[in-house]
């Protein structure tokens, strides 16, 4: 569990004022409002065993061109709806960041202690974040102490979030009534609960999570416990679905719609049986996506070179993927053939004695931010 901790990162208590994290209430809803879909996770303990009192998995009824504004609002409007319709009355909430407005770096400061740290750490920042200083919130979490050049050093997570990108996600869940307490870097969730459903024997090497959204995938490497990569790559579900649309020349939710239906061809007996059915569209989305993935792969590839760069003996075990795109048809076995790495797919409650019998099976790998999220304050229950 040790590993768990030393990766949170903490920028809600800024946000709030609050200057505990990990203690407090246990009532927490975990809020993950993605651009596609709002997730939600509620775990309650009761008699000695964790289980899921409330799930919500809560799409956008939305335009593909509406506003931010329309998107928030109407986040709101179905976050409010599903804490009625499940009775819940928690005020507290987890919620998480990704995209180009949230940055993460691992940074190396001289020993000092995290009272002084944190009185300078803007200052001490600066040089590591693109945006400028006054935009963003800071939040660190120091990893542990290495050496450097015969000198002794901290070695710190750093995460600067635009403070638009913090005060739109807070606006959401206090419009819902909610008061959030946590908020965390969408990787660092996920990761969080891999640590609970991986299985101890695996064979070795890092762990690749590709948690694959609507508008961005979020990539991370980690080793042992330790995160040793984390950045987002712009190919993502709405890459493919504008793929189709040019492709096939249709509108955004035909595109959506033959993205879901078809995916990737892998099986050649089955890319045989589409030609003779003639079933022309059915080979030109799986083409059309495949070429996007291919974008993806390349990403992949360059995160993978540069972490096995940074050190000797260093290989990726395995690849575990979530996130609504994770659905695609086929995806896992597409990209274990281009990466060459096995691939899973997430499922995040494997971990509970009882999973929700009521939750569709292609749903789990969507939850994996949301479980994260719900455990942050329950590490010490499993
Ligand atoms: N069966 C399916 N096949 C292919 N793609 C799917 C399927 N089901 C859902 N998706 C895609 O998953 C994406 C939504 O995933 P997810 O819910 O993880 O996104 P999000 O968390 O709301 O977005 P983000 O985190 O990127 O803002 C959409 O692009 C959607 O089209
Ligand atoms: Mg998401």
């Amino acid at each position: 569990m040790e590993a768990v901790k030393r990766k949170w990162t903490a920028l809600a208590q800024k946000a709030k004022g609050m200057a505990s994290f990990l203690r407090g209430s246990r009532e927490l809803v975990a809020v993950d409002p993605g651009s596609y879909a709002v997730k939600c996770c509620y775990f309650k303990e009761e008699g000695g065993i964790l289980a899921v009192k409330a799930w919500g998995y809560l799409p956008y009824d939305l335009k593909p061109e509406a506003s931010p504004e329309e998107r928030k609002a109407e986040a709101i409007k179905s976050l409010k709806a599903f804490l009625a319709q499940k009775g819940l009355k928690i005020v507290e909430a987890a919620t998480s960041l990704s995209g180009n407005s949230v940055i993460v770096r691992y940074v190396k400061f001289p020993q000092m202690t995290k009272a002084e740290l944190s009185a300078m750490i803007a200052t001490e920042a600066e040089p590591f974040i693109p945006f400028d200083i006054n935009e963003v919130q800071l939040g660190f979490h120091v990893l542990g102490e290495v050496s450097e050049e015969g000198q002794k050093k901290m070695e710190t997570v750093l995460v600067a979030a635009k403070k638009d990108l913090v005060s739109q996600r807070l606006e959401i869940l206090q419009g819902a009534g909610l008061a959030p307490t946590i908020i965390d870097v969408d990787s660092f969730a996920l990761e969080n609960v891999d640590e609970l459903v991986r299985d101890p024997k695996q064979a070795e090497g890092a762990t690749l999570y590709l948690n694959i959204g609507h508008m961005v995938t979020n990539l991370s490497i980690v080793d042992a416990g330790v995160t040793r990569v984390v950045r987002d790559i712009f190919v993502s579900g709405i890459t493919l679905t504008k793929a189709v649309m040019k492709a096939l020349a249709v509108d955004f939710a035909k595109a959506e719609e033959l993205k879901h239906q078809y995916g990737i061809l892998v099986d050649p007996s089955e890319k045989e049986g589409i030609l003779q059915a003639g079933q022309k569209d059915a080979l030109l989305v799986s083409q059309t996506v495949a070429g996007v993935i291919k974008d993806l792969v390349g990403e992949v590839h360059r995160s993978v070179d540069f972490y096995l760069s940074q050190g000797p003996e260093r290989s990726i075990g395995r690849i575990v993927l979530s996130g609504g795109s994770a659905r695609l048809k086929n995806i896992d076995q597409h990209l274990a053939a281009e990466l060459k790495v096995p691939v899973s797919l997430l499922n995040p409650f494997a971990f509970l004695k009882q999973p929700p019998a009521d939750l569709p099976a292609e749903l789990l790998p969507s939850f994996g931010v949301a479980v994260g999220l719900a455990l942050r304050r329950n590490n010490d229950w499993v």
